[in-house]
């Protein structure tokens, strides 16, 4: 089993003469005003969630858009803080943006175009030529900082996501030793739905200027290796999972990204997480209901209206449940400028209210809706109480959620709903996994989690804590690391 421990280690043996470079669009903490005083926060985001434990561990400098409003104040004359706050372990270069580049990168060439293209959620992709231009502007601008950031040393790079896609490309231009490796977080649909792309080839070309190209699962990896097959002269080697174009060679490698499993178990048995739950047991006027939880970025590929839908539709079949089930849902909002996200907000708002109002009774309503950064603590907290978590994903390249809510239950229970279109869903095999297309299903699903006896609840929660214990956040890193120094040392 892979640990902390370990990895440093790895790092220190084979990373040792070279600097070691994290480059993501999100940072992994973000400043804030606060009134007068200045607050530092954790952002709702998988890559942030999984990377920075691992830069805990390896040191090194993490290069990010700096998108708070107070993050030019904390950050020396080279654009550099330690993070994080509380014990400084590595260094965030912050890269800035202007609200234009923001807008058409970001939002624009990110958001509305790459995200619906790779996730098969039918929301329509929208492709602008202005947000591609500028897209391409600020892929730039982070591979300057990359290679002012180098110099003429040597170094591992380890680039992040799909708001990066042409970065690769420029830093191999610009410092052809530099060796890269790229994670695309997100799924890659196949050919027929990527071909759409009118800028497909530059984004493929953009991509293969790494050494090393990781998605979380093998089917993401076969469908990157047809779409370039289909869109580009270059040999695709489909025994040894590798692309040669222009003599250079490209490794396409599945690694599913997970949690800190021991850091979760041990936050989570903590005492002041028990007295959260009293707080929040007070503040809600619980008293021994049955506990459902649905934790996200209100995103429309995370199936957050099928979920409530599913919630009425148990309601109003099993009257049982009415006073006896309370469903927590936290959404963090998330890309709050673009129409389509705009829309979602206002469908699930409609959805809670008009759900509370059908069913409530007296001080009892079925749905408390967090819309907000919700604390690290009352995020443990609900994890601990909740009978139940839904994963509910229309789409999604791992979803660590479900992994997060494995890893905090030390004591063995809850059960954890999941969606097999979640990468999490290949691992994870004991948890209830339903299509959230399906509302019936789903509605009954829940029945299910609820009536399930408590001997099977811990079974299987067992069987995916050993999961998430064993591929825990350090295997992922090590196992990248690991196959990015065979292109430098050759074994
Ligand atoms: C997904 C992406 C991440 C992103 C996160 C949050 O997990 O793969 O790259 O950071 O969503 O989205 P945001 O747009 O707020 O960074």
């Amino acid at each position: 089993m892979w640990t902390k421990e370990d990895l440093h280690n790895l790092v220190n043996t084979r990373l040792r003469d070279y600097l070691f470079l994290v480059v993501s669009n999100r940072e992994p903490y973000v400043h804030n005003y606060a009134g007068d005083e200045i607050e530092c926060l954790v952002p709702a985001s998988g890559l942030t969630v999984a990377l920075d434990p691992v830069m805990r561990t390896c040191g090194g400098t993490w290069v990010a858009h700096g998108s708070g409003d107070a993050d030019r104040q904390v950050v020396d004359s080279q654009n550099k803080v330690r993070v994080p706050p509380e014990d400084p372990r590595y260094c965030l270069k912050r890269v800035w943006l202007t609200r234009e580049q923001e807008d058409g990168y970001y939002y624009g060439f990110s958001n509305e175009a790459l995200w619906p293209l790779c996730h098969i959620a039918y929301t329509r992709p929208v492709f602008n030529e202005s947000d591609w231009n500028t897209y391409r502007e600020v892929n730039r601008l982070f591979a300057q900082t990359v290679l002012e950031e180098v110099g003429d040393k040597k170094a591992f790079v380890f680039i992040q996501d799909y708001h990066l896609a042409l970065l690769p490309r420029f830093i191999r231009e610009g410092h052809p030793n530099i060796i890269s490796a790229q994670f695309w977080h997100i799924p890659w649909p196949n050919p027929e739905a990527f071909r759409i792309c009118p800028w497909q080839e530059d984004i493929l070309h953009g991509l293969l200027g790494n050494d090393l190209l990781g998605f979380h699962i093998r089917y993401h990896c076969n469908n990157f290796l047809d779409t370039v097959d289909r869109a580009l002269e270059a040999r695709v080697d489909r025994e040894r999972y590798e692309v040669t174009r222009g003599g250079k060679r490209t490794a396409v490698r599945p690694f599913p990204i997970s949690v800190d499993f021991e850091e979760l178990n041990a936050r989570a048995q903590l005492p002041e997480v028990d007295i959260e739950i009293d707080r929040l047991k007070d503040t809600f006027g619980l008293n021994g209901e049955f506990i459902g939880l649905g934790l996200d970025r209100i995103d429309y590929t995370k199936g957050i209206p099928e979920r409530l839908k599913a919630l009425d539709r148990l309601l109003e079949r099993y009257p049982t449940y009415r006073g006896r089930l309370v469903f927590f849902q936290v959404g963090s909002p998330s890309r709050t400028h673009i129409g389509v996200y705009k829309q979602l907000n206002e469908e699930v708002a409609g959805l809670v209210d008009d759900i509370n109002w059908k069913y409530g009774q007296g001080k009892w309503k079925p749905i408390v809706y967090l819309r907000e950064n919700v604390s690290q603590l009352a995020l443990m907290a609900l994890r601990r109480m909740a009978n139940f978590c839904m994963v509910t994903s229309l789409h999604d390249g791992m979803n660590l959620v479900a992994k997060e809510y494995v890893a905090s239950r030390f004591d063995g229970d809850g059960v954890l709903i999941l969606s097999p279109f979640a990468g999490a869903g290949r691992e994870l095999t004991d948890a209830l996994l339903v299509n959230p297309y399906a509302i019936d299903h789903l509605a009954e699903t829940m029945k299910k989690a609820l009536e399930m006896p408590s001997s099977e609840r811990h079974r299987r929660m067992r069987r995916m804590r050993e999961v998430v214990q064993e591929n825990n956040i350090y295997k992922w890193a090590a196992d990248i690391i690991s196959e990015l120094t065979r292109f430098e040392f050759g074994d």
